[in-house]
């Protein structure tokens, strides 16, 4: 079995992130499928808002890196106003640091997708992530965790709801598989990478 790398990148500003909680057990999920995983806080990284003007901060630098390196991701942002947070999407934005890579961005990457909800519209986060893989030449796995009422699910004694657990360690069992598989062979070509670039930047 070859080894994969996953990275997790998710979280917010709060000190007690549900979206970060939830990560973290999709990655031990990944790991116990026998992926080396590596974790990215948003609150860790503190990003600036992406500028093409500036120079790309160190901890920008590391998250392309490891991404670059890695054969797949999981990505777990809070719902905020009814979408992805600013902050999540941010870190994202500067995985544009990726566009001159070989391959560029998440091509043939596996990518798994959880979002953490206040109420019950996860789904909303889940979707505009699913978007944004698409733009960053990536594959979404099917399986997507949209975790509704995050407060009872991680409430604040630490404990956490016993079936989203078991739904977390399956998405990052899933991930690890779909980019161990995604890694063998090249699915996305040569003449569709440089397509997608003629569309995407004329
Ligand atoms: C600015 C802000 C906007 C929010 N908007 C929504 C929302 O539209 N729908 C919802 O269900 N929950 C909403 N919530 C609740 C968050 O989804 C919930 O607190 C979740 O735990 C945030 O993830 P985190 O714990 O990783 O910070 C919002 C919270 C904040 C701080």
């Amino acid at each position: 079995m070859s080894l994969v790398s996953i990275v997790g990148l998710g979280g917010s500003y709060d000190g007690r992130s549900r979206s970060l909680a939830a990560l973290r057990i999709a990655l031990e999920g990944a790991r116990s499928a026998g992926a080396s995983v590596r974790l990215f806080d948003v609150r860790e990284l503190d990003l600036p808002m992406y500028d093409p003007a500036l120079p790309p901060p160190p901890n920008a630098l590391a998250l392309a890196d490891a991404v670059h390196a890695a054969q797949g991701m999981l990505w777990s942002s809070p719902l905020y106003h009814g979408t992805i947070s600013g902050s999540f999407k941010n870190a994202l934005d500067w995985l544009e640091l990726l566009g001159d890579r070989e391959p560029s961005y998440l091509t043939d990457k596996a990518i798994g997708l959880i979002a953490a909800a206040g109420g019950t519209q996860g789904l909303n986060a889940v979707n505009t992530m699913e978007f944004v893989v698409r733009a960053l030449r990536g594959w979404a796995v099917p399986l997507v965790l949209p975790i509704p009422r995050v407060g009872r699910v991680f409430p604040d004694d630490g404990s956490v709801d016993v079936g989203i657990r078991e739904s977390l360690l399956t998405l990052g069992q899933e991930v690890t598989r779909a980019a161990r598989q995604l890694s063998l062979v090249q699915i996305t070509t040569p003449a569709a990478q440089a397509e997608e670039q003629r569309i995407d930047r004329e």
